[in-house]
């Protein structure tokens, strides 16, 4: 008995060590296992893994991530190289849950000593104890080569995981995956809260509950295929009215610290110096990639609600204002100014009597005091600025008058990635260059410029067409 025992488990100890030498030599013999997806064929469809998982803020040599798991398991998380061999293995350095309300937990972990340049994977297993074998998720990813002067990233916003969104969403990721991008930027409406199957839009009568916010991000993320990409791609986001929990949402949404709890969860982690800082107040960052600044503004958590125009700091908050403006200041990086709702569409109105409506919600429309200021502010940091926006379920390239900041400027508005879009014409935008009304995102292919930007901006849709392509030069 006692014999038999000794042997199962002589047997079991063999059986593993062996298992874990096939899996390195199969590896080794294959290298194909750990080549990138998608980047020789169109028609491959990008392979998945199991769990919603991001690539937050990554530098040369050190990358975060979270990943979104059943919530009483507990799990260790192991980095192979490129012949998958094991590196090293972590627990989350921090789970963030809402275990009353979710089935979900979110964990938050880390690897450093990376080699910028260097294919990684990372398997995820139950047990601290567990061998590669049982691992119970693949994913591949890549530290970022900070070094580069050239980069590309991805922009877009509206991120429905609407069930009748779902052929577009796949084909959408997949597309953005064949890029090959360095970074993905999501920019407002990760997450539809209030979609309007599961949650409704909040009113003095209805106050949206804190297991509802936790709700559909859970859901959203497991829908959505670019959270489950094998090949994974470090991801900045900033959120806008819907991810912060309800339509045109401001200061006095009942959700907001909720939603900024779960958003940060996802998408931040520590400071990494020179690379990657929190703002103040809501989800507001700031990255630094490539001798390049991208600042995530967050209009939502301290905006004033509608009609209040005259209000000083009715958009940004005042604490907010200033810290962007410090970061502008710190040095002297083109920058890249990020935020949901358009900076310099006036506000559009449609219909006529009772039926009168204002449909967008822009900084220059809804707090010019505000808007005022800042540009003045902008002007007068030593950083050359392009803006960003999305929210509108169309894109567009709009430029901005010299008048403005002392040199021309343009304002790329991405949206959607995937989400409704809207009928009839695109409402007047004399600066408008170019635009599109598909589903679609933008591919930035950036570089300095003197001391500005110098782009090649292209929207891409679903399908195999390229919908605009423009090149941008911005310098003081
Ligand atoms: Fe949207």
């Amino acid at each position: 008995m006692k014999q038999s025992l000794l042997f199962l488990i002589f047997v079991s100890i063999f059986s593993i060590s062996c298992a874990q030498t096939q899996l390195a030599n199969y590896i080794a013999a294959n290298p194909e296992a750990m080549r990138l997806p998608n980047t020789n064929t169109t028609n491959e469809y990008m392979p998945l893994g199991r769990f919603a998982m991001i690539q937050g803020p990554t530098s040369n040599n050190e990358a975060y991530f979270s990943s979104i798991v059943p919530r009483y398991k507990t799990y260790t998380y192991i980095l192979v190289d490129a012949a998958g061999k094991e590196i090293a293995r972590v627990q989350p350095y921090e789970v963030v849950e809402q275990a009353n309300y979710t089935f979900w937990k979110i964990d938050k972990f880390h690897f450093a000593g990376l080699t910028a340049g260097q294919d990684y994977g990372i398997h995820v297993v139950e047990k601290a104890t567990d061998n590669l074998e049982q691992s119970m998720d693949f994913r591949k990813f890549r530290s970022i080569d900070l070094n580069q002067t050239r980069f590309k990233f991805v922009v877009g916003s509206c991120q429905a995981d609407d069930h009748r969104f779902a052929s577009i969403r796949k084909s959408i990721w997949n597309k953005v995956v064949q890029a090959n991008p360095d970074f993905i930027l999501m920019n407002g409406d990760v997450v539809y809260v209030d979609s309007f199957e599961f949650v409704k839009r909040e009113t003095k009568t209805h106050k949206t509950q804190e297991w509802e916010i936790w709700g559909r991000y859970m859901d959203s993320f497991q829908t959505l295929e670019i959270f489950r990409s094998q090949r994974l791609i470090p991801i900045i986001a900033n959120w806008d009215d819907h991810d912060m929990g309800t339509n045109n949402s401001d200061i006095n949404f009942s959700g907001k610290d909720h939603a900024k709890r779960v958003f940060k969860a996802l998408f931040h982690a520590p400071d990494i110096k020179g690379v990657f800082k929190q703002g103040v107040g809501g989800v507001s960052s700031a990255y630094t990639l490539f001798g390049q600044k991208f600042i995530m503004m967050d209009a939502r958590y301290y905006r004033q609600p509608p009609g209040t125009q005259k209000h000083p700091n009715g958009h940004l908050g005042k604490p907010q204002h200033d810290w962007i403006i410090s970061e502008m200041n710190s040095d002297s990086l083109p920058t890249w100014l990020v935020m949901g709702d358009q900076f310099f569409q006036s506000l559009v109105e449609v219909g006529e009597g009772e039926k009168k409506k204002i449909v967008n919600e822009t900084f220059i429309g809804d707090h010019p005091v505000q808007f005022e200021r800042f540009l003045k502010d902008v002007k007068g940091s030593k950083s050359t600025t392009v803006f960003v926006s999305g929210d509108v379920h169309f894109s567009e390239i709009s430029s901005v008058d010299k008048n403005f900041l002392g040199y021309p400027t343009f304002e790329l508005t991405a949206s959607p990635y995937h989400s409704y879009i809207f009928g009839g014409k695109n409402w007047e935008n004399p600066r408008r260059v170019v635009a599109t009304k598909e589903h679609n995102f933008m591919l930035v292919d950036a570089s300095k410029h003197e001391n500005g930007i110098k782009a090649n901006v292209r929207a891409i849709g679903a399908g195999a067409d390229l919908l605009f392509e423009k090149e941008i030069t911005v310098v003081k």
